[in-house]
Order: C-alpha cells, then structure tokens, then sequence
C-alpha cells in the first residue's frame, strides 16, 4: 500500500526476499578482495562537505547537483557521502599511509545522490568499492581492474563490456586541453548551458555531457591520447599490455573521461546491455586527492560497483533465496504452548533453524504454516504427544512422519538432513 510517508523516491526498502542476493554479493566481496591483500574499512555516511566538493571537484555534477547537504548545531555544513573514494582517502590521510605504505581497502554501503530516479538510479544506492592508495603503477592499475573482472564473474555475471582510457596524469593534460579550447571555441552556441559553463571552467567535464547536441559535437572530436605527453602515453601503453598479458577483455574508449574530477591516468567502467540507459556496473580509475584541511598528496587506484546494478546484470539462476528454517515447532494444545519453546530452544542450541508457534492450531493450520515459512521439518506436540513425551515430526519435502522420543529430537533431525543431503 502506497502512503505520504513510503520511503522517499529514489530510496528503496530491501525487504527479506532480495537479502540473499545482496549477502551473496556482500559474501563474495568479503571473501575474495582479502585474497588480493584488501580489507575492509568504514567511513562515515556523513563528511563536512569540503571532503566532496575538494575531492570531487567543484564542477561536477555530483557536486553542483546531486549532494544532501545539511547544517550541524555547530553551523558547519555536512554531506550524505555521494561515493566513497573522498571519505576514504580522508580516513586514509589520517594513517601513516606512504609509497613504502601502501593501503588497501574495500567497503560496502550506502551512497546518496539527489539525482533523477529511473530504473537503475537511485538516490540512496549502495557500492562496493576498493582503494589501494599510496603507490603509482600501472601494475597496480592493471591488478585493479583484473580484480574487477575476477569479482564480476564470480557473481556469475556475463555479457558486460570494460572500456578503458587515460585522462593523462595533470602536468602532461595542457595540450590537449588548449585543443578542446579551440576545438569548442566556435562550436559554443551549440553547447547546452551547462557545457557553456563548463567551457569557462573546467572544460574535460563537457566530454561527460548526456546531451544529444553536445554528445554530437563530442564524437567529432579526434582522439586526445595524442596530444597527452609521453609518460601518460606509456603510462597507459603499459597498463594496455598488462590487460592483455593476464587475459582481461577491454575497448580503449578514447571518450571516456568518467563524472568525477579526481582521476588522472587510467580510468575504465564496466557496461552491461541488460541496464538499459543506465548501463555502467561498475566504474574507477587513478586518482591524486589532498584531502581538505592537509597538504597529504595522496595518490590511488580503484573501482565501485553498484550493488542495485550488479543484481539487476545477474540472471535467475545466480540470484539467491532464502535460506530456509530447518524446524516449526506447533502446538496442538494450550499444555502444549511453552514446550514448543523450550524445544526450539533446544534444536537452536544444537544449531538448527527453530522457530516456535506461539497458539495452539489445528494439525491442517501447523502444515500450512509449515510451508507458508518454508520449514524443512514441522515439530508438532498435540495432548497425544505430551503423555508420551514425544513429538510428531514430518518431514515436509517427503510427507514422511514418525513419533519422536522428546530427547531424541535433535539426534533424529539430524539423521534426517543427513539422509537428505
Ligand atoms: P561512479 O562511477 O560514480 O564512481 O559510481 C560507481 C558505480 O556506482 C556506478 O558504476 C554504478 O554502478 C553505481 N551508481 C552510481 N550512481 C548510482 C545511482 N544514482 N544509482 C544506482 N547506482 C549508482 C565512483 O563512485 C567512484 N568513487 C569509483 C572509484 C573508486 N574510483 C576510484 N575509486
């Protein structure tokens, strides 16, 4: 039922029956970043705002559009964190992070963007992302992104694209900036507001633009690589060899800047058909960030995948259900009520699933209730069963049932699953 108070548009509640999918992914991250040496670390939700708009970059739509901001009793302005690279490098410069001190990390959670909801955008969606931060290598670079691929394929997920490029490192970007300058000179009545903006002030941000005109004005363009200096060229010459050397799949995309102000060298996102207009997985790249407030320069390589998306890319057969309870526990008399407790108790103990029914039912009502909650057992104690201190156990897969001595219940679950298995 829909209300004035349902969850804010663009947020979405993730009731039971979608949780397994989202652990299957949470598990899988969990398990496989610590084999290339990653941890997990939280930051959180909440950051001053100085952290986005000097990590990200003042320009960038996250920055100008997307952010919730809000003034804490104290008048300083805090943001819901839009991403999680700017937080984490902030917690990272508080390390003694260093290139003999590389770090690496992973995290998962919530982001917020107050952007336009449609399927696939949300306003509050949830990343996993990684940050090895300290060090520059295109080894690093290239490790990043078979990491991606290798997560991405354990989550059973096919048919996605990886497009790779280099925003060139910053010192080696002025040619190719002064040729966009001139390329989009007279070429700017033609821009949409926003990029006649971005003209003036940062002007790699119109290569981000949605626009059709602009994206029109965009494919034009030749491929900038060239006007990049040298070491950047080798740079990414290098990570394009190593992709190839450890058998990674990708397109140079010479377009593809991505929507964040940090990045130099190499960047990459990850599409898949399925999303529709919304197609990118996963997205990431090098970066440089002085986090406000420090004169730490500190450099890193990594990636976020949306959760949201990465389930939508997954196909029936990868998405995960319920795992069901092993035991229902019912009583058919009111005598028999607290038993039932003190029996769910019992199988918990010996580690099984047990949960109790709290009013006696009929036995039709105990089965149904058994299968409305997907037991893989009901355990039913009617006036017959407490006289002879036993219980009814039915095996709900086979309809198979027998009369079970009360102390011999966990023993005979146990052979049962066993049987079964
Ligand atoms: P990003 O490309 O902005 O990069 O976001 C990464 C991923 O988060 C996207 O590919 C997409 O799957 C998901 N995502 C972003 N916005 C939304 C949204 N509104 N609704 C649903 N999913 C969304 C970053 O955030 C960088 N911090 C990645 C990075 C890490 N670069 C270096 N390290």
């Amino acid at each position: 039922m829909n209300s004035n108070y349902s969850a804010p548009p663009g947020m979405s509640d993730i009731m039971p029956a979608e949780m397994a999918s989202w652990h299957k992914i949470e598990d899988l991250a969990r398990s496989l970043f610590p084999l290339y040496g990653f941890s997990e670390a939280r930051t959180p939700l909440l950051e001053y705002l100085e952290v986005f708009s000097h990590g990200l970059g003042t320009e960038t739509d996250v920055v100008q559009k997307e952010m919730y901001k809000l003034v804490d009793r104290g008048g300083r302005t805090l943001a819901l964190r839009p991403e999680g690279t700017a937080g984490m490098i902030r917690a990272l410069s508080e390390t003694d992070i260093s290139p003999v001190n590389e770090k690496r990390v992973y995290y998962i959670g919530p982001m917020f963007r107050g952007e336009r909801p449609a399927a696939g955008r949300r306003r509050q969606f949830h990343q996993v992302g990684v940050e090895n931060a300290g060090r520059v290598h295109p080894e690093l670079d290239a490790e990043c992104i078979l990491m991606l691929m290798d997560f991405v394929s354990r989550a059973g997920i096919e048919g996605h694209s990886l497009l790779v490029n280099t925003r060139s490192n910053r010192e080696d970007r002025k040619p190719a900036e002064e040729f966009l300058k001139k390329h989009f000179a007279d070429k700017l009545p033609s821009l949409c507001e926003d990029c006649r903006a971005r003209f003036e002030k940062n002007i790699w941000r119109i290569l981000d633009c949605k626009n059709p005109e602009c994206a029109k004005l965009i494919s034009d363009l030749p491929d900038l690589i060239s006007y990049f200096g040298a070491p950047s060229r080798e740079y990414f010459e290098k990570v394009c060899i190593l992709l190839e050397k450890l058998k990674v799949p990708f397109k140079v995309d010479p377009r593809l800047v991505r929507g964040l102000d940090y990045y130099e060298h190499t960047v990459f996102e990850l599409t898949h058909p399925g999303l529709g207009g919304q197609n990118a997985i996963a997205g990431g790249g090098r970066y440089r960030l002085v986090p406000p407030g420090t004169n730490k320069e500190i450099p890193g390589i990594g990636f976020a995948a949306g959760l949201e998306r990465l389930i939508m890319s997954m196909k029936g057969e990868e998405l995960a259900k319920p795992a069901p309870i092993d035991a229902y526990i019912v009583p058919l008399c009111q005598d028999a009520v607290e038993k039932c407790l003190v029996i769910a108790d019992e199988l918990r103990k010996s580690g099984f699933g047990a949960v109790s029914e709290c009013e006696c039912k009929s036995m039709k009502s105990a089965l149904r209730g058994a299968n409305r909650i997907s037991a893989k057992f009901a355990v039913i104690l009617g006036e017959n069963e407490l006289a002879k201190s036993e219980v009814l156990c039915k095996n709900m897969s086979d309809g198979s049932q027998s009369g079970v001595s009360l102390v011999n219940i966990c023993q005979h679950i146990k052979e049962q699953l066993k049987g079964s298995a």
